[in-house]
């Protein structure tokens, strides 16, 4: 496998690199005022829309929209690949390519580690069915958890036998596949002999864990019986973010006839069960609670998400973070609903003891999330009478605030708290806006929430990986700069430092910012715009950067069928179009063209954005807050003013 060419190169060769010459070497070009002119060679036309900015070195067409640099113009014209374009560019330049010794191309590298996990996975599969202790495995699938041999199937279920090397010795048979392996967490290096691995998961039945598109991204492996941890899980990866997947998305998409709601419940188990009942519309969350980006993931494909609970306290807890995720990402023709299990029963007991109708008639039945939000805004209260009113009414505007403010569904909220408060639906608003902003710093300040944690992961049950036997140390750390988990983890102040740095830097800087990057994405990759939501919270907070960001994002929504091209000759504002330009212009641009996870890279800025600004962690505060908040100033005259309030409509 090829090294990769080195960013600088690139650069060097860009910047050594005239556009008119190459292009001028290919088609003819026709001088007008600065710029050149010409019939595209991208599409068919009869006069010229293809432009030429030789001060910027950047070209782009007004009929077809195609547009770029050399190296794009070489790409496309010539037909070539990236590498192969880089290698004429500079066999023009007399430059001889120089490659990176060692790691291979970020994305070529993840190709690779999905070939290995899913070799591990057929791996797993087959030793349900050829290995000599087979039958400890399929008696606990069939005699224990009640499973057909179909079902299993469906869900790739394996098993991983006991010792130390089974996997190794399969699927790890060169070093580099040890090495992928070792990536995709599938191995684990012996503390005491560098450069030997041994088999992560031993002697356990195997639950493949897919993306959304099907493919093997990592793994849970049960214990057979009582051992710790129950459930061992692959470690964080390069292709496994837990936070985001879904177990069961992929095969719940594949095998529902018509896909129309989903239930989001705890366990593996759970959802293969609930398949297996006629249940197919079930995923399960991995090991953490329900965030945000579940929720939003899933209104792409559904309107309607149930999360589903155990009855008892730990099951409501939850509940709660179901509704603080879901508010964020609320949408008017979008529902959420919370179904809440008699105590002691999860869905896979209840499934078997009384049937998929009696099942179903419970999801008919759930709550709707204006009720959850009341009753919990309610069960905060601790004080008597008008006071407790007043608490009410804070707690449940507290919340509602969070929703988008364009939403139908929020104004419908605030009436019926109105109709129960007896305070008119302005006054709630302005009130509590006050109040939220002023728990709610943007600034770093706060230390209630550890800063380590993204809002959404804050742990309300115990990490389960914390049972697992190898310290993170042994985890393959991510390697990817812009992986979300990094981004997260360095959040705010990374933000921070790259912006105020910002001013004193040349403009070229040497790398984009995670904006900019994503900016960049949505430039070269416009249909992905679609699937790209960025809250209001956000857009409100918007720098220069986020706001030239958030124009291309809605201008490439509004405009599907458009282009960069189209952006650059619409667009009016002269500080958007030169930065679009920069960014075009940018060497990063090269390789963003060839790039498949666009997506993901504007999805973890628009994260790293929403955990700057601490939005799913407000609740939290207020919460932890409780009654102290009472105590500072501001916080007892608002809630005078309500409690007046309160007393003015009562004796009227
Ligand atoms: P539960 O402990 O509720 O188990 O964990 P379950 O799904 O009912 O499992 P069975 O029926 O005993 O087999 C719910 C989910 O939490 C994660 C897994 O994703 C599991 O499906 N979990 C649980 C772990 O990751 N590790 C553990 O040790 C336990
Ligand atoms: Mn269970």
């Amino acid at each position: 496998m090829a090294g990769r060419i080195p960013d600088q190169f690139i650069d060097e060769l860009l910047a050594r690199t005239d556009l008119t010459d190459v292009v001028g070497s290919r088609i003819s070009l026709k001088k007008t005022g600065q710029n050149y002119s010409a019939l595209c060679p991208f599409h068919n036309e009869k006069s010229p829309s293809f432009s030429l900015n030789p001060n910027k070195q950047f070209y782009y067409c007004f009929g077809c929209g195609a547009g770029g640099n050399a190296i794009s113009f070489v790409m496309e014209h010539d037909h070539l690949d990236f590498v192969d374009a880089i290698e004429v560019l500079a066999k023009d330049a007399g430059m001889e390519v120089p490659r990176e010794q060692g790691a291979p191309d970020r994305y070529e590298q993840n190709a690779e580690l999905l070939k290995r996990l899913s070799e591990s996975s057929q791996f797993y599969q087959a030793q349900l069915i050829q290995h000599p202790d087979k039958k400890k495995a399929t008696d606990y699938l069939s005699k224990d958890r009640g499973l057909s041999g179909q079902i299993a199937k469906v869900f790739g279920l394996g098993y991983a036998p006991s010792g130390w090397d089974n996997l190794l010795k399969s699927v790890g048979t060169r070093a580099e596949s040890q090495e992928q392996l070792l990536h995709g967490g599938m191995l684990i290096e012996k503390k005491e002999q560098p450069g030997q691995y041994y088999d992560r998961f031993r002697d356990r039945i195997i639950f493949p864990i897919r993306d959304s598109r099907g493919r093997v991204i990592a793994f849970g492996g049960r214990a057979f019986g009582d051992e710790k941890p129950k459930y061992l899980n692959s470690p964080e990866t390069p292709v496994f973010q837990k936070s985001q997947e879904l177990y069961g998305l992929f095969e719940a998409k594949q095998n529902s006839p018509t896909l129309d709601q989903i239930i989001v419940v705890e366990g593996y188990m759970d959802v293969i069960v609930l398949a297996q009942h006629g249940i197919t519309n079930a995923v399960a969350t991995l090991g953490t609670s329900v965030n945000s980006q579940h929720i939003r993931k899933l209104f792409k494909l559904v309107s309607k998400v149930i999360l589903c609970f155990d009855g008892d306290k730990a099951g409501r807890s939850a509940a709660i973070r179901g509704l603080e995720a879901s508010l964020p990402v609320m949408q008017d023709e979008k529902q959420v609903r919370f179904l809440f299990l008699p105590d002691g029963e999860d869905p896979d007991s209840l499934v078997r003891q009384e049937g998929k109708e009696a099942f179903n008639s419970r999801l008919e039945d759930a709550h709707s999330l204006s009720h959850v939000l009341f009753e919990h805004a309610r069960n905060q209260v601790t004080l008597g009478d008008e006071e407790g009113e007043a608490q009410f009414t804070r707690h449940a505007m507290a919340m509602i605030q969070q929703m988008p403010k364009e939403l139908t569904f929020r104004s419908v909220l605030i009436n019926q708290l109105s109709n129960q408060s007896g305070i008119d639906s302005e006054t709630l608003n302005n009130t509590v806006t006050q109040k939220y902003r002023s728990v709610a710093p943007q600034s770093n300040s706060s230390d209630e929430v550890p800063n380590s944690y993204t809002p959404d992961e804050i742990p309300y049950t115990p990490d389960y990986d914390e049972y697992d036997q190898h310290s993170s140390a042994d985890y393959y750390p991510p390697y990817s700069p812009s992986s979300s988990q990094e981004s997260n983890f360095k959040g705010k102040s990374q933000y921070k430092n790259k912006k105020g740095k910002e001013n004193y830097l040349p403009p070229a800087a040497p790398s984009l910012n995670q904006i900019k990057q994503a900016s960049l994405c949505l430039l070269l990759h416009p249909h992905i715009s679609k699937d790209v939501d960025v809250p209001d919270p956000v857009i409100n907070q918007a720098d220069e950067d986020l706001q030239c960001f958030c124009k291309i994002w809605r201008y490439f929504l509004k405009n599907p069928q458009k282009n960069v091209g189209n952006l650059l000759s619409e667009e009016q504002d002269n500080a958007i179009i030169s930065n679009v330009y920069a960014l075009l212009n940018h060497q990063d641009a090269a390789t963003k063209l060839k790039i498949d996870n666009a997506l993901q890279e504007v999805q973890d800025m628009i994260l790293t954005m929403e955990n700057n600004l601490g939005l799913n962690s407000s609740i939290e505060r207020l919460k932890s807050k409780g009654n102290e908040s009472i105590k500072d100033n501001s916080s007892k005259q608002e809630l005078r003013n309500l409690m007046d309030l309160i007393r003015k409509n009562k004796s009227q």
